[in-house]
């Protein structure tokens, strides 16, 4: 039995699609026409409501785990097969844009609509997810709940973490159980027969090739860390220059040299995007300095060699100050299995859309669930590839386009599965 690609095609609607992403835009919308959508806050848990309620509109079942991953079920044939899995996530970075996750979460449910708009019932259950916490900047490290879901993260450990204002992810999540007590949990670490991610590319390289599909082969690899420079406070005006142990001018000597030593690498990101300061008053000497790495590479060799220059960048800028490095995330560069890509590409072909293969520069929650199902991502182009951004934009022709394809991968998946599942 094949798919009936045709009716499912058709029946992908871009209008719904794109009316959808502006209502879903609408939770936590900021005055710059982007999203600030924090992981596990009032506007995401409004957000994941919206969700729910459309989904259960339509007969599709919603449920959660213990890790705050969200999961909505179009039942298959047989129900107690692997589902196919895709989705992607609804939380935001601050004054972020309204596409980045919110793209792969309501092309997953167009898709699941259109298949019940075609009468087609697949022989596998597909599942659209919005995974816990990818982006970080609430707490920290992100991808939570997908590392939580295949167990790469134990449950405790990351329930310990807590965001600026001291809130755990534990109280955090049970805050969201409260506002979820109709929505019935599953199981972490359950078998899934694939995971396709479908995301804007949040880069230039689609939009310059006018190419509306991208078939991605794997994901940059990343080291991510926090650093804590120690001085002590002071009167700006009267402590002499001998005497001074500003944390923020050990911090600047620092990054200026990780700077440097990022330049001499060819493709070498390093990112300080986040600087805070202990006191933080104009006329007060800086006993703290706290801030972040983002390193990210192509070649696991050239991150491992930023890890050395920032130890030695520390080493060299400390001065009367005390600096302490938290390696906080760590992820080898990845390809996505080969299979994968063919299927997508077919699908691509299939649906007539046109399409390139593309490596990943953003991180994603598919890095994890690569290590459990075989796994797979589609991107679409964005306009002058901004991302994390108010300004983050796609063109609607796209939108349905990565739709299409990841409609015809989908039914793809259902109807003749992957081979290989999680134990
Ligand atoms: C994900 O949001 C990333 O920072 O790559
Ligand atoms: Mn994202
Ligand atoms: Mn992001």
């Amino acid at each position: 039995v094949t798919a009936p690609l045709d009716a499912i095609l058709a029946a992908v609607d871009g209008d719904r699609l794109w009316r959808r992403l502006e209502a879903l835009a609408r939770f936590g919308a900021t005055p710059g026409g982007g999203v600030t959508r924090l992981a596990l806050s009032a506007e995401e848990i409004a957000a994941r409501r919206f969700l729910i309620d459309l989904a259960r509109a339509r007969g599709l079942a919603a449920f959660s785990d213990a890790a705050g991953n969200l999961f909505l079920r179009l039942e298959g044939a047989r129900p107690d097969r692997p589902c196919v899995l895709t989705g992607s996530h609804v939380d935001s970075q601050p004054r972020g844009g309204r596409f980045d996750g919110a793209f792969g979460v309501m092309a997953g449910l167009e898709v699941l609509e259109a298949f019940l708009d075609a009468g087609a019932t697949p022989p596998v259950a597909i599942e659209v997810v919005a995974w816990m916490n990818e982006e970080a900047s609430r707490f920290a490290p992100g991808m939570m709940g997908s590392k939580a879901f295949v167990g790469e993260w134990d449950l405790p450990a990351m329930r310990s973490v807590a965001d600026g204002a001291g809130v755990t992810v534990g109280e955090a999540l049970d805050a969201l159980d409260a506002a979820e007590p109709d929505v019935p949990k599953r199981p972490l670490r359950r078998p899934v027969a694939c995971f396709v991610e479908a995301h804007i590319e949040q880069g230039p390289l689609l939009e310059r090739c006018a190419t509306p599909v991208g078939v991605v082969t794997g994901i940059q690899g990343t080291r991510r860390y926090r650093v804590t420079v120690s001085g002590a406070a002071g009167h700006a005006g009267t402590v002499p220059p001998g005497d001074r142990r500003d944390a923020m001018m050990a911090a600047a000597r620092m990054i200026a040299r990780i700077d440097a030593a990022a330049a001499r690498v060819d493709g070498m990101m390093a990112t300080c995007g986040m600087l805070r300061l202990e006191l933080g008053a104009p006329s007060v000497i800086p006993a703290e300095a706290f801030f972040s790495i983002d390193i990210r590479h192509p070649q696991d060799a050239a991150v491992e060699e930023m890890d050395r220059a920032i130890e030695q960048a520390a080493a060299a800028a400390a001065g009367p100050c005390e600096i302490r490095i938290d390696r906080i995330a760590r992820a080898p560069t990845l390809e996505f299995p080969e299979a994968m890509r063919r299927r997508i590409a077919e699908a691509a072909a299939r649906a007539g859309e046109p399409a390139t293969d593309i490596f990943s520069a953003a991180g994603h929650d598919a890095r994890h669930l690569n290590a459990w199902c075989p796994t797979g991502m589609i991107f679409i182009p964005c306009r002058d590839g901004i991302s994390h951004a108010e300004t983050e934009w796609c063109d609607p022709a796209d939108v349905l386009s990565g739709a299409r394809v990841l409609a015809a991968t989908l039914a793809s998946a259902a109807w003749d599965p992957p081979g290989g599942s999680a134990p």
